[in-house]
């Protein structure tokens, strides 16, 4: 495979973002044509961010994975999609060609033909990084049904509130998963889960850990077993289901700053164009590299950067089970030894927890097989930026900044490796198709160089949100109401002399702990349903290792008389009501907080003193309370 679209110099990136400005419909028809469409669409695009509605590529029909799979199996058959690596150092790792790939997905699809399932009906995936789940990703992709993956790290709540919220029929998971020297408890979460939701009618169990688990009768059955049946019938193919553009190919739930995560829902055709543009240029993949993103698939970085995008474009796409520190911090290095890889893409946390167990795990490890350095999730210090160029790329590869959402499914901003200019802690360049805009907080538009504002973006891209599940409005006032027009990001955004972007966070009560994203409210709503809990306010604050630590203010009824106790016994409510990544790192009784007149909590007060800058707390006087203010820094954690 070779990429017509892949953008080789600066001069020439400039040329092709003048030239998708003045003509989108042109440019993103012309990539369009570069994939395999059962009808071509009749027009490019309609939209209208009022309402929202946008769509692309209309009454276009296609299968996304005949892009991903049958469409390279005559020219690239027997090259690796996927290159899989184990969690313990003595399993042997697993490779699967593009031709195995086709054949195990025909074959799971059967599985869950055989189980029911339908074109339009959700399935949740709750595994870990086996490669049976982007099989039974892809397997959901080629029957029509909408995948749901939920990150194996979530609680039994948080999942009984996806399956509700989707009204999900069928489950995918797997007895356990190893994740460093944890097994994690896959389908027992699942059954705790299944309590709230009678109306699952299939859970199909994988076998990874060997960990005892409960089989209930005529509901759960056995992946193994399941796919022996298709053996018996034959192994059929199954034929690829002819999905239109605009159907929803997968669900994926995210953090807002209110209420309950909501399910951003993507698009097949648009999602499969913006994205696998978006992989062959801000990597420059070349055919043959070796592309090993270590994020979870359970995110977005996932979905894209290790299943879909990379198997469009005829890919080899590297997926580990673990951890960056286990058995121990060279873990990564010794992937990238062992397997000679090219492109490595990972998180600034990562980088960070990595730095500090210093060089030795890197000593002895050969690296000199990587092309790119990509990183994702949150704002990259400099430190960090310079460690990984030093010390990992040797000062000979270029580190791309990728900035995205799950809302935006494919990388918006970034330099493209190696052929636009990367600046520390910049993720620098809009993509062609992305027309960047920096608003005041009335929404007027700031101008010019040098400047601050709240990230919008003015023009639709193939891969952009098409609604939450089930609830549009939501949709609509999360992203389009806030600026006439626009689709808010939730960023703040700095444009330096030159040009380039810098991210600098969120501007909404949205936190990002290690590259995750958590909802101020949603740990709220946890800490609240702990006994005795009257009240609680959370904040972030800059943590060395995670970016933002989580810091909870909490009203108890009567100060607790074992603080530390009642502490953890708070931190173990939010883990379970949530998940442990939402646990908080900081907790401080008080006896109140700084509200207005009006009982608005000003968290900004709490940011500040959470952070450490008690001096300057700007202005108090509008309090109702005043006093409370002292007592919460007397007080702090
Ligand atoms: C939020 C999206 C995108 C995949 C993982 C997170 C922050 C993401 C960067 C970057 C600075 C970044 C933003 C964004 N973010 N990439 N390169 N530099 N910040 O996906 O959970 O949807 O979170 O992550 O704040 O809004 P997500």
């Amino acid at each position: 495979m070779s990429y017509p679209f892949q953008i080789k110099s600066y001069e020439q990136y400039k040329e092709v973002y003048k030239q998708n400005v003045d003509q989108p419909e042109e440019f993103w028809g012309d990539i369009a044509g570069q994939f395999v469409w059962r009808k071509k669409w009749d027009k490019v695009l309609e939209w209208d961010f009022k309402k929202p509605d946008v769509k692309w590529f209309i009454n276009g029909k296609l299968n996304i994975t005949e892009n991903c799979l049958d469409r390279h199996l005559d020219k690239i058959g027997d090259t690796p999609a996927f290159v899989w690596e184990p969690n313990g150092r003595d399993e042997a790792h697993k490779v699967f060609t593009y031709k195995e790939l086709h054949f195990k997905v025909s074959q799971f699809a059967h599985v869950l033909k055989n189980n029911g399932v339908k074109k339009g009906d959700r399935v949740c995936l709750y595994m870990g990084m086996v490669p049976e789940l982007p099989i039974a990703m892809l397997a959901c992709a080629r029957i029509g049904a909408i995948h749901s993956v939920i990150f194996g790290g979530f609680s039994a709540q948080s999942i009984s509130d996806r399956l509700q919220d989707a009204h999900v029929e069928y489950i995918v998971t797997g007895d356990g998963a190893f994740r460093g020297g944890k097994d994690i408890p896959l389908k027992n979460v699942i059954d705790d889960a299944l309590v709230t939701c009678p109306f699952v009618k299939r859970v199909i169990v994988y076998v990874r850990t060997q960990a005892p688990i409960s089989m209930i009768k005529d509901r759960d059955v056995w992946w193994t077993d399941e796919v022996k049946k298709v053996e018996a019938q034959g192994n059929p193919v199954v034929a690829a289901e002819e999905m239109d553009a605009e159907d929803p190919l997968f669900i994926l739930y995210t953090s807002g700053s209110t209420g309950k995560p909501k399910g951003v829902v993507h698009s097949s055709a648009g999602y499969m164009v913006y994205t696998t543009y978006s992989f062959v240029n801000v990597f420059q993949y070349e055919p043959g590299d070796i592309h090993f993103c270590t994020a979870d698939i359970g995110w977005i970085t996932g979905h894209t950067y290790i299943v879909y995008s990379v198997l469009c474009a005829g890919g080899t796409s590297l997926m580990y089970e673990g951890l960056p520190t286990w058995p121990d911090a060279g873990r990564l290095w010794d992937i990238v030894d062992k397997h000679k890889v090219n492109i490595i893409y990972t998180a600034p946390t990562a980088i960070r927890s990595l730095m500090a167990y210093g060089l030795t795990p890197i000593e002895g490890k050969d690296l000199s097989s990587l092309k790119v350095l990509g990183t994702v999730g949150e704002p990259i210090n400099e430190e960090a930026w310079h460690w990984y160029d030093e010390h990992i790329g040797k000062k000979r590869c270029p580190i791309v900044d990728t900035w995205f959402q799950t809302e935006t499914a494919g990388i918006l901003i970034s330099n493209l490796a190696g052929v636009t200019p990367a600046k520390p802690s910049y993720a620098t360049l809009p993509l062609p198709g992305i027309q960047l805009v920096l608003v005041d907080e009335q929404g007027k538009e700031i101008t010019g160089n040098d400047v601050s504002g709240n990230l919008c973006i003015r023009f639709p891209w193939p891969s952009i949100i098409r609604t939450t599940w089930g609830d549009h409005e939501r949709c609509r006032l999360n992203y389009f109401a806030t600026y006439d027009d626009m689709y808010f990001t939730g960023d703040g955004c700095y444009r330096d002399a030159d040009g380039f972007y810098r991210i600098t966070g969120r501007v909404d009560d949205v936190l990002n702990v290690s590259g995750h994203r958590i909802g101020t409210a949603e740990v709220e709503n946890a800490i609240n349903m702990h006994t005795g809990v009257l009240e609680s306010a959370v904040v972030g604050y800059p943590h060395e290792l995670k970016g933002q630590g989580i810091y909870a203010y909490v009203i108890m009824d009567g100060m607790p008389e074992n603080k530390q106790l009642a502490q953890a016994d708070i931190a173990q409510t939010v883990a379970r009501i949530i998940g442990p990544i939402a646990r908080p790192d900081k907790i401080q009784f008080v006896t109140g907080l700084p509200k207005t007149r009006s009982g608005k909590i000003m968290r900004r007060i709490l940011r500040k003193i959470a952070e450490g800058e008690m001096a300057n707390l700007g202005d108090t006087s509008t309090l109702l309370d005043p006093g409370v203010v002292n007592d919460i820094k007397d007080g702090r954690v």
